[in-house]
């Protein structure tokens, strides 16, 4: 049974409340939110954002009152709505376990509205239904926009203007999806236009890697015990790496879209073609693996609110040298024969244009000249259709000075320096690497692991990013969301070297889907005297 300290936020006591967003809820009454999700017919609602919505549900999470509408331009009736949301709900808790009466039960607090995102009217219908199921309440908004970006401001527009609850009312908060920009400028037109519509405590921009378990914890693991406090500098520190990859190519995303919509839509074009506008650097380096890296090199925060814990980001980030090319090494997969098995290279895609030089690849060495990690390498690398799925965090440890057992028999102590990892994902684990005597009479060294794996140390399954990032959402807790200050920095860092990149159509190194990637990476690594783990 899950310790519900957090449902109590509902009423409205411990929710700092911007002007300007609806001014503070009133003190008493019962409480109930309405949580939009608009898009609500696309990949990532389905997969994501309705199933996480029932897993709270199931849990308790959700307060007692809460209607869920989806809102698109697809029509569709309440119960075609139900019967798609229920295609991909599942009793996250306990497989076995048999939930049908709660997903009956969820499934009946879910309503749509069918309606354009540019114009008010759909909005105006979809308020008056809200109202119609707040009745009697005291009502807190909710929009999820799980949309593309092209059309975030047309929706933040009509949403604001229609469905937003008026001053003196409870809170009416969006959850922006990412991309946020293609790099600077077009980052702070998006917040610009968005700041004309909502106050900034109102957005609450989602990189789902801070809701992941492992990265929370990260904060956990480097502020609560003192072993690690006094080596998390340049003094022990040799190098940081933060690594994804992923063993399916873009046509992981892609080509779900195509199989459910008709061949020649628009929307067909947009998913396909969004990786091909962006690029792994964008997709993946320039938010999950910098917020990270933030989150990894920061000092320690004045408190755990929001607001310390974000400064203390920011002011890493802006400590950031803006990256190099010659820091940058970009790949791109190739088709692959396997057996009887033959994979696409990316330009296979018939809407990628043959002579795209998009990277679904990239490895970047970055520096934060800041006095605790002035010259440590924090190395990134992440990349589609390569061997494994994974992301990790691995710090490696400086040699021991006059290392007493230089010369034993079995290690190699410059190679066998110590390193810490946390696995993100799949089979969240932290461990740490250490030299070890093999018993026995004589002195050989060993390297090995001391272990913390989470499926061994804890039963209970480990709740997806976006539960937490909804509940947090709805609780007003905006510590795993990212500022605008934030994202102006990180924009900074990445921004000359994708212009660099795109202006000279830098060839991407090809490798063959499922490889290990280009061997630039390691070429890369090895200027700053760095193995990749
Ligand atoms: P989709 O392409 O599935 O689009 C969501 C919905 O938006 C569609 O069902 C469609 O609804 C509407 N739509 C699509 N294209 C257009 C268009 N050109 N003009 C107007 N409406 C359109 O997106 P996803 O669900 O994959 O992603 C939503 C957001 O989340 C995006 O910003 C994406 O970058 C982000 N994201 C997605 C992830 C994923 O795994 N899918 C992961 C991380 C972020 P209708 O036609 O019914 O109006
Ligand atoms: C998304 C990227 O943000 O994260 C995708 O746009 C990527 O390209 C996905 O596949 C990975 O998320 P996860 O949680 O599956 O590791």
């Amino acid at each position: 049974i899950p310790i519900k300290v957090s449902i109590v936020v509902y009423d409205g006591a411990l929710d700092a409340k911007p002007s300007g967003a609806g001014g503070p809820a009133p003190e008493q009454g019962e409480h109930t939110v309405s949580i939009t999700v608009v898009g609500a017919s696309g990949d990532l609602a389905k997969k994501k954002i309705f199933p996480a919505l029932f897993a709270l549900f199931y849990e308790d999470w959700l307060p007692e009152h809460f209607t869920i509408f989806g809102y698109a331009r697809s029509k569709m009736s309440d119960e075609e709505l139900r019967n798609m949301i229920s295609m991909t709900l599942t009793c996250r808790i306990d497989q076995r376990a048999n939930c049908s009466e709660k997903m009956d039960q969820f499934l009946k607090r879910c309503f749509y509205q069918s309606g354009q995102y540019n114009s008010e009217e759909g909005f105006c219908e979809l308020d008056r239904k809200l109202t119609e199921k707040e009745a009697g309440k005291l009502p807190n908004r909710l929009f999820y926009l799980s949309i593309p970006p092209n059309i975030f401001v047309d929706v933040v527009r009509s949403a604001s203007r229609t469905a937003s609850l008026p001053s003196g009312s409870g809170w009416t908060r969006f959850i922006v999806e990412k991309p946020f920009g293609r790099d600077s400028e077009s980052s702070g037109e998006l917040t610009r236009s968005l700041k004309m519509y909502l106050e900034e405590e109102q957005i609450f921009r989602i990189d789902h890697y801070l809701g992941k378990e492992l990265v929370e914890n990260l904060s956990v693991l480097r502020f609560s015990n003192l072993v690690f406090q006094p080596l998390w500098s340049r003094d022990y520190i040799r190098n940081v790496q933060l690594i994804f990859s992923e063993d399916f190519g873009t046509e992981g995303r892609g080509r779900s879209a195509l199989l459910r919509r008709p061949v020649g839509s628009d929307k067909n074009v947009h998913s396909l073609a969004y990786f091909d506008n962006y690029g792994i650097i964008r997709d993946i380096m320039q938010n999950h693996l910098l917020q990270i890296l933030a989150l990894f090199a920061m000092e320690t925060p004045v408190s755990l609110a929001a607001e310390d814990i974000r400064n203390e980001k920011v002011k890493v980030l802006r400590s950031m040298r803006k990256l190099k090319v010659e820091d940058v090494v970009v790949g791109q997969y190739k088709g692959h024969t396997r057996g009887e098995k033959s994979f696409p290279a990316y330009v296979d895609d018939p809407t990628v244009p043959n002579d795209s030089v998009t990277p679904t690849f990239a490895a970047a060495a970055l520096f934060i000249d800041n006095a605790r990690w002035d010259g440590v390498p924090f190395l990134m690398k992440a990349g589609k259709a390569l061997h494994t799925r994974r992301a990790e965090i691995r710090v490696q440890f400086r040699r021991v000075p006059g290392n007493l057992y230089r010369g034993s028999v079995g290690a190699d102590l410059d190679m066998a320096t110590n390193e810490l990892v946390l696995r993100v994902q799949p089979d969240e684990a932290i461990y740490l690497k250490i030299n070890n005597k093999v018993p026995g009479l004589g002195m050989r060294l060993d390297s090995g692991n001391l272990n913390l794996f989470y499926s061994e140390r804890y039963q209970r399954e480990i709740p997806d990013a976006y539960e937490r990032l909804l509940l947090d959402a709805m609780e007003g807790e905006r510590r795993l969301f990212i500022r605008s200050d934030e994202l102006d920095a990180a924009w900074a860092i990445f921004t000359p070297v994708l212009r660099e990149l795109e202006d000279k159509r830098v060839a991407p190194e090809l490798y063959p889907y499922g490889s290990r990637g280009p061997v630039g990476a390691h070429y890369l690594a090895a200027n700053y005297n760095v193995r990749w783990g």
